[in-house]
């Protein structure tokens, strides 16, 4: 068996291959893998078949929805699963065939109603049912701690005891862990009333995940996180660096429209000298009559970098095939100690 284990942040991803059909699964991927994942399939040799969320994740941008459209492959998910992507529902008791490997579903709901545990012969995959030294959370939509304590005391933990524990996140880079080992040093697992432990987990006062809003938004719709949106348009643009512009503007280089897109109150207050003020908002009504020549070199700022690129890449679809985004924002521009000017536009 090829098992891979990969960490983005405390999330961990596993790609479970065969070595005797080349098949694999991809569990739990997060976007900022891609790359990665597709990387250590060849270097293994192996074909992803199947991309597995373990449950809706809160907390990370699943890659699943886009990698099946890259890769042509189910997305798999409990029956439990809301989001409109999924291709293929599993339940309790059924098995995924991935080459000549059988992936069991343990279906653990507590995390999330749509929590499943993934059974291979020595080892467990346990999504956030079973975190080491953890369990997931339960104050999360669908969380339900009850229902958590029914998956790890009458499911989880009946299981042979020296199955290996690879959790879908690790804080604390411990890698994976064994069911007897949690047994033993778990504290959450110390609780084993059902009442002490729903007790328990209805007091862990845990703040809210960092993302958990657009997570959801993404994980159960489809839909595409700004940073999707923002490496969709860094993949379409090309960048010129602050120091390179700054030479050009004091070079005077004509044909270089610099383009400032951020709100009027911003460019009064301080802005690239030359620059034309055009707010991304109203970027697509104005184009017409602010950049009659498509064929002018435009470069684009905004205050960070990152609405410029998006702006840089909606020129470019729009025919201004020479839109250029600059490597930095208004506020690095000024940090540097670059040129700036005051007021309205001329
Ligand atoms: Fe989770």
């Amino acid at each position: 068996m090829i098992f891979e284990q990969i960490a983005s942040g405390g999330c961990q991803s596993y790609l479970v291959g065969c070595d005797e059909t080349c098949a694999a699964a991809l569990i739990d991927p997060e976007i900022s893998q891609i790359d990665r994942y597709l990387a250590l399939a060849s270097k293994h040799g192996i074909r992803i078949r199947f991309l597995i969320d373990t449950h809706t994740h809160a907390d990370h941008f699943s890659a699943t929805q886009e990698l099946a459209r890259r890769l042509e492959v189910p997305v798999v998910m409990h029956r439990q699963s809301r989001a409109p992507f999924v291709d293929m529902h599993v339940d309790d008791g059924e098995m995924i065939l991935v080459g000549d490997l059988r992936l069991r579903v343990l279906y653990t709901p507590g995390h999330t109603r749509d929590s499943m545990c993934l059974l291979l012969p020595d080892r467990l995959l346990t999504g956030d049912t079973l975190l080491i030294g953890g369990t997931g959370r339960t104050d999360l939509p669908t969380g339900d701690a009850a229902a958590l304590h029914d998956s790890l005391f009458n499911r989880v933990l009946k299981l042979d005891p020296k199955l290996l524990v690879y959790p879908a996140h690790d804080y604390k880079k411990q890698g994976h862990s064994t069911l007897e080992r949690e047994l033993a040093g778990n504290p959450r697992l110390q609780k084993r009333e059902r009442a002490a432990f729903v007790d328990m987990m209805g007091s862990l006062n845990l703040s809210m995940p960092t993302h958990l809003t657009e997570a959801l938004r993404t994980n159960m719709s489809g839909g595409k996180t700004v940073g999707q949106l923002l490496s969709e348009a860094t993949a379409k643009v090309s960048f010129m660096s602050m120091e390179e512009l700054k030479n050009r503007i004091e070079g005077d280089e004509r044909g270089l429209l610099v383009l400032d897109v951020r709100e009027r109150d911003a460019y009064v207050e301080a802005h690239i000298p030359g620059a034309k003020l055009l707010p991304r908002g109203q970027l697509e009504l104005r184009v017409n009559q602010e950049l009659p020549d498509p064929t002018r070199r435009v470069l684009v700022y905004c205050d960070l970098g990152k609405v410029s690129t998006l702006a840089a890449a909606t020129l470019r679809e729009m025919g201004y095939t020479r839109a250029v985004a600059l490597d930095g924002g208004m506020m690095a521009w000024s940090e540097a100690g670059y040129p700036m000017k005051e007021g309205a536009e001329p």
